[in-house]
């Protein structure tokens, strides 16, 4: 009856379902929000579901306007009538050569990186300073080492960790605001070339991809570790400080 509730954005597939799947084994209630995953989101919350009635709610929605994240949000707190963790996992990630770029492509790639997770917080706040309750980001180790012509992505993560620290100071001491920052955990869904995954391998000290047990065990620490606010922690297998990098 008192079990936490989080919101997991893009929570139906890759790192967002395992962190779903992470949170509800160990009891929390979550709200499983997605855009297009459809089946994956029924699917995963009916098998979840089956294990604990009534433990995971589905909320659907874009991420790229002001106004639908506001519905989110919304749907979010009423699923459950309170939110403990905020988890802004949700993100567009393509290439954006410069002479490409879109409106499209910005209200897509900044409004889920980075207008969402803000507006998110905001929506959310209220019912997270009542329960003490902690705001993730996932951010990522591009957004301070840009990758060659994405550049919208990398803008957006990059505001998303100075949103992590801003609000880490104005939402303190009630709620603690954290970022973690991936370096390679999947393969992005559109391919990569054998020859560029190599490559970036050979940039990792630990030489091996990260796992999303990694990124779920990272974003329990940061829910338990009571004195800490307004962080960034790597996730990347030392890929961010190691000397032969191109991230
Ligand atoms: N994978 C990695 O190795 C890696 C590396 C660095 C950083 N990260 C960060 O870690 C997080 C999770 O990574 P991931 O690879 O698992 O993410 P992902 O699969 O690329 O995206 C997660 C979900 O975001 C949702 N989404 C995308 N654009 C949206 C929009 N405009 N409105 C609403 N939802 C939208 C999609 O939901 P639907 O499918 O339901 O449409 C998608 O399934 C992301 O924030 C990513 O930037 C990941």
């Amino acid at each position: 009856m008192n079990a936490k509730v989080m919101l997991v954005t893009g929570g139906a597939k890759r790192i967002g379902a395992a962190t779903v799947q992470y949170f509800h084994q160990l009891g929390w209630n979550i709200v499983l929000h997605y855009q297009q995953s459809e089946q994956q989101a029924i699917a995963l919350s009916n098998e979840l579901n089956a294990g604990r009635a009534d433990s995971v709610k589905l909320v659907q929605g874009s991420l790229s306007s002001i106004k639908d994240t506001e519905v989110v949000a919304q749907k979010a707190i009423e699923a459950f009538g309170k939110l403990d963790a905020l988890i802004n996992n949700a993100s567009a990630f393509y290439p954006t050569p410069i002479g490409t770029i879109s409106e499209n492509d910005w209200f897509n790639l900044v409004g889920s990186n980075m207008q969402a997770p803000l507006f998110l917080a905001q929506y959310c706040h209220a019912t997270l300073q009542q329960n003490k309750g902690v705001i993730i980001n996932m951010v990522d180790i591009h957004a301070s080492h840009p990758l060659r012509s994405h550049t919208l992505y990398c803008m957006a993560k990059s505001a998303l960790v100075t949103m992590t620290k801003s609000l880490a100071q104005e939402l303190a001491p009630q709620v603690r605001v954290n970022g973690l920052a991936p370096g390679a955990i999947l393969w992005p869904e559109n391919p990569l070339a054998e020859e560029d995954k190599a490559n970036i391998l050979k940039q990792i000290p630990l030489q091996k991809l990260g796992s999303m047990l990694d990124i779920a065990h990272a974003i329990e620490f940061l829910i338990n570790a009571s004195y800490v606010t307004g962080q960034i922690i790597a996730i990347d297998g030392g890929r961010s400080i190691a000397s032969n990098t191109k991230a």
